[in-house]
């Protein structure tokens, strides 16, 4: 199912495929956001829609990679905003720039930031998203103590990736696609910090298998 842009070796391991994207050069960046915006059109818009966002909404993006769901995002946020947040200072130039309309007209801001420490206030957000990102955390509760603590009351987070399916040869995306036991351990994780109304929903083609958990702070 992914094809993978010359000279890009994925590491064998959850763990060091996330120390990896911090470490991003440039033109590894360029590759890798050229791969995720081939392989994750389908799936960034599927979690947009489960997010069900709203004219007025403000939602936080994380890992928001090469900023095709900021696009998406900011399409249905006409009155409201979108900010981004990753990790790879490289994967936010090619944000920025991918989507330097909505950055420059302030629709839209993307910064360099992890998931563990959100340079936003509580309660900013209505609404939140990770896509094809949750899976590289290993200690999730962190992170998902920071969503819900910059979300309002009542506000929404979608986190969704691709199933985990065992596939021949090098690793691939869906060989770090999340596993029936990771989705409870990820839902467990979130009702443990405080999140609300947590449940899962999946989503099949011929090409992927999707899974989203959705939570409430
Ligand atoms: C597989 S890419 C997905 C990008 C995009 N959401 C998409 O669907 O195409 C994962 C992205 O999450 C970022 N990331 C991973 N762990 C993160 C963390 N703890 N905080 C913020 N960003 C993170 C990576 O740098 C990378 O850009």
């Amino acid at each position: 199912m992914e094809e993978l842009p010359a000279g890009v070796e994925l590491p064998a391991g959850r763990d060091q495929l996330a120390a990896l994207f911090t470490q991003l050069a440039p033109e590894q960046a360029g590759a890798i956001a050229t791969m995720m915006t081939r392989n994750n059109a389908d799936s960034n818009r599927w979690a947009v829609d489960l997010l069900a966002v709203e004219p007025e909404d403000r939602v936080l993006e994380i890992g928001a990679g090469p900023g095709m769901g900021i696009e998406l995002l900011a399409a249905r946020t006409t009155a409201g905003h979108v900010a981004g947040i990753d990790v790879s200072a490289a994967m936010v130039e090619h944000a920025r720039a991918r989507d330097a309309d909505l950055v420059r007209t302030g629709r839209a801001e993307i910064l360099v930031a992890p998931a563990e420490r959100i340079p936003f206030p509580d309660g900013a957000f209505t609404k939140a998203l990770a896509v094809h990102v949750a899976q590289f955390w290993p200690t999730p509760e962190p992170a998902l103590r920071e969503i819900r603590r910059v979300l309002a009351e009542g506000g929404n987070v979608v986190l969704a990736t691709r199933a985990y399916r065992e596939t021949a040869g090098p690793p691939n995306a869906a060989s770090f696609g999340w596993t029936r036991a990771q989705v409870d351990a990820i839902s467990a994780a979130m009702r443990a910090v405080g999140f609300r109304e947590v449940n899962t929903r999946t989503a099949e083609n011929s090409a992927e298998g999707l899974i989203a958990v959705l939570g409430t702070r």
